[in-house]
């Protein structure tokens, strides 16, 4: 019997390995996906994971994948969740969990486990996902299982069964890195009242501290879905890791929030999304061109049920599937650049421009009126309020 460990290096997950082995009796391969975390120690992980009592380590570079066809649908959907949260973690569990559900048929693998807690949404992410794909695996979550209940906990059963302790030492936050963000919840974060520290930010500097010239930069999209930076075409992760760049050193995309959790509890967190914000602006901006009223309104209300699916682990669902048609319809349109000037964690909006953008200068003008005949406009009036007047009307007691 063998299971695939969704495995991090970490303490945690490295603990998970002779616990599994003492408990189901299997093999561990362990497996590490690539979602642009920055795993600096990568060298050394495969040593690790086997020091652990892993048979295997299994290492996946997933960022190309992770931006095109999670990170980039999701932007095109405008997908926000609670009115702030741009799905950074939501997006990556899916990606990882297909990544693992692909690893266990090459292995022959009839198990799949990960180091989520039973407290948070990725464990219903990571299992949602693995059912979607492959109902037939058994899953393991130590967390819901153990007695271990923290760091202390952990580090005795390490010693208790010869593993060595990964010398990283343990943040007092709880974070979640990825291409896309970087999460932060845990410690003084817990009570909404405090302030987050400036020294727990990571991928952002601080607004106050940004360079007191703007810069501008100008991001070309195609159907919803930036291609390029500054008329420099780009693939989808180098596209993002670019504008994280420029957007870390304006104080871009720092986001306070406390949210509802799938499980029923609130929670507060704090994310750093530098290009995503940026990207997320440009894609709204030029939507006001190219999308009409009643089209963006029902995108929008179709935007809160996609984020929420995605945010509940509900990736691999069809409806979402089937909103993702609809978003890619509903953008073939969203063409052109926009221009944006970042300062000091603002974005301000200095150009917009599409091939089918629905604005029409000779037709807005103040100045001119060839098309739009001003005199039409009474007889809209009268007809557009009629109910108003009915209303007045019977209001005043003058209708009988
Ligand atoms: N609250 C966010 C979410 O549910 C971030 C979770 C971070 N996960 C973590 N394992 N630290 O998407
Ligand atoms: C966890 O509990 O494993 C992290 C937080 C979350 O999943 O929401």
């Amino acid at each position: 019997d063998k299971v695939v460990l969704a495995y991090s290096g970490g303490l945690d997950t490295s603990v998970i390995v002779p616990w599994l082995r003492e408990n189901y009796g299997c093999e561990v391969v362990c497996f590490t996906a690539d979602v642009g975390q920055g795993i600096k120690e990568l060298e050394g992980l495969e040593e690790k994971a086997k020091a652990s009592g892993a048979c295997q380590l299994v290492v996946k570079d997933l960022k190309e994948e992770f931006v095109k066809d999670y990170i980039f649908p999701c932007l095109r959907a405008g997908a926000i969740y609670e009115r702030k949260y741009l799905l950074g973690t939501s997006m990556a569990r899916p990606v990882i969990a297909k990544a693992m559900v692909d690893v266990a048929r090459e292995v022959g693998a009839d198990a799949v486990s990960h180091g989520c807690t039973g407290k948070g949404n990725d464990q219903v992410r990571f299992e949602l996902t693995f059912f979607a794909l492959n109902p037939e695996l058994s899953v393991v979550a130590p967390w819901r299982e153990w007695e271990i209940r923290g760091r202390e906990d952990a580090i005795e059963y390490a010693k208790k069964h010869s593993i060595p302790v990964p010398v990283t030492k343990k943040s007092i936050y709880s974070r979640d890195r990825n291409l896309w963000h970087l999460s932060h919840e845990g410690d003084i974060l817990e009570d909404p009242a405090n302030e987050p520290k400036e020294d727990m930010y990571m991928i952002s500097v601080n607004p106050e501290d940004a360079p007191d010239q703007p810069e501008k930069v100008k991001i070309g999209i195609d159907a919803g879905l930036p291609v390029s930076v500054d008329g420099v075409k780009l693939s989808p992760a180098s596209l993002l890791s670019k504008l994280n760049e420029i957007g870390k050193r304006h104080g871009i995309g720092r986001i306070d929030m406390v949210e509802n959790r799938l499980v029923g509890m609130k929670s507060r967190g704090v994310y750093e999304t530098p290009g995503g914000t940026i990207l997320f602006t440009a894609v709204r901006e030029l939507e006001s061109l190219t999308l009409d009223r009643e089209t963006m309104q029902v995108k929008d209300s179709l935007a809160l049920k996609y984020a929420e699916l995605v945010y509940a682990g509900r990736w691999f669902d069809p409806l979402r599937e089937s909103m993702d048609a609809f978003m890619e319809e509903i953008t073939k349109s969203t063409t052109g650049s926009v221009t944006l000037k970042l300062y000091k964690g603002s974005i301000s909006v200095a150009g917009r421009e599409s091939p089918y953008s629905l604005y029409r200068q000779d037709i807005s003008s103040f100045e001119s009126g060839q098309i739009y005949d001003q005199a039409d406009a009474a007889g809209f009036i009268r007809l557009y309020g009629l109910p108003m007047r009915v209303r007045a009307m019977l209001d005043k007691g003058r209708y009988d």
